[in-house]
């Protein structure tokens, strides 16, 4: 995987391994410099241009934020959700054949695939970028990425935080995109809250915490610190359990209410959530103000995503 080095051009996203300080401080500079932007003067950005969405997993936010990021820069999209059923990959096209037409006729690909590593696979086949949007219990960069934007733009930095990241450690990728993330700058702290069968890998946990991260594993709401700059709550990943019993068990082992709010949060407290969410936060919450999992969070995703194809495909 390339290395960002603060040069985005033509370069594929994969993992936030590719990614130091001043790569990210760079997008979220040119993030919030497009969030004020006259939509109009936008739509010359990436007039011509076309990218290929193509989703083998179900998505809401992602698909829809790429596809409207990608129109607002004044580009084209071509787009598959469910190529299982829409593709030529139900007659048994494989994966690289089907990407290798994709760089014929577009200028990037938005992809995500349910088993881990395939979208690196996919950038080694083709020259035009690739976007990981989700790969299995792999990563989700831009998913990090816009989480960490929204809590550079509450709290002004992104280090000396401390954090609280509650459910599926194990296979929630979007955690573990935000904790390599948040490894890169110096003086986090985050505290994990998980079933004891959903914690991180160990292998994740001692690399993370190699990289300088603090990570204290917690298992009940009375370990939580108060006044964390952040809570990111998070479903279990129903999709991942092969004993849909098990998964059922443990789905709302914990859940955001107004009262662990109460306990437990911070005045400032930013309330997060990548979503989709199915029961883990109580609907009340949704009106308190430090809840951004239904606005700001999911607002940021579209324009730190027109950042993103801004850098790679246009400076
Ligand atoms: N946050 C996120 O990845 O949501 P979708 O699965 O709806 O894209």
């Amino acid at each position: 995987m390339d290395l960002i080095n603060n040069n985005f051009k033509n370069k594929d996203i994969i993992s936030l391994d590719q990614f130091d300080q001043k790569s990210i401080l760079k997008l979220f500079r040119e993030t919030a410099r497009l969030k004020k932007s006259s939509p109009k003067k936008l739509l010359s950005v990436l007039k011509g241009k076309i990218a290929g969405m193509v989703f083998f997993e179900p998505s809401t936010r992602t698909f829809s934020s790429n596809t409207v990021a990608f129109k607002r820069l004044g580009g084209q999209t071509v787009e598959y959700q469910n190529p299982l059923v829409t593709s030529s990959a139900v007659k048994g096209e494989s994966i690289e054949d089907m990407v290798k037409m994709f760089e014929q006729y577009c200028d990037i690909i938005v992809m995500r695939h349910p088993i881990k590593g395939t979208l690196k696979k996919v950038a080694d086949v083709v020259e035009i970028p690739v976007i990981n949007a989700g790969d299995g219990i792999g990563e989700h960069p831009t998913q990090a990425l816009l989480d960490m934007f929204t809590i550079w733009e509450k709290f002004g930095k992104v280090s000396g935080l401390t954090g609280l990241m509650v459910g599926d450690m194990l296979n929630g990728r979007t955690i573990h995109s935000l904790i390599g993330g948040l490894s890169i700058f110096p003086g986090n702290k985050i505290y994990l809250l998980s079933p004891s069968s959903l914690k991180l890998s160990r292998e994740e946990y001692q690399l993370y915490s190699k990289r300088g991260i603090k990570i204290i594993e917690i298992s009940k709401t009375s370990e939580i610190p108060s006044n964390c700059h952040f809570w990111y709550w998070t479903r279990v990943q129903k999709e991942r359990f092969e004993d849909k019993k098990v998964y059922e068990k443990l789905k709302l082992s914990f859940i955001l209410t107004k009262k662990l709010i109460e306990e437990k949060a911070g005045k400032n407290t930013l309330l997060m959530h990548p979503l989709p969410r199915v029961g883990e936060i109580d609907l009340e919450v949704d009106r308190d103000p430090r809840a951004v999992y239904l606005t700001r969070q999911a607002k940021n995703g579209m324009y730190l995503r027109m950042a993103l194809f801004k850098l790679i495909l246009k400076e």
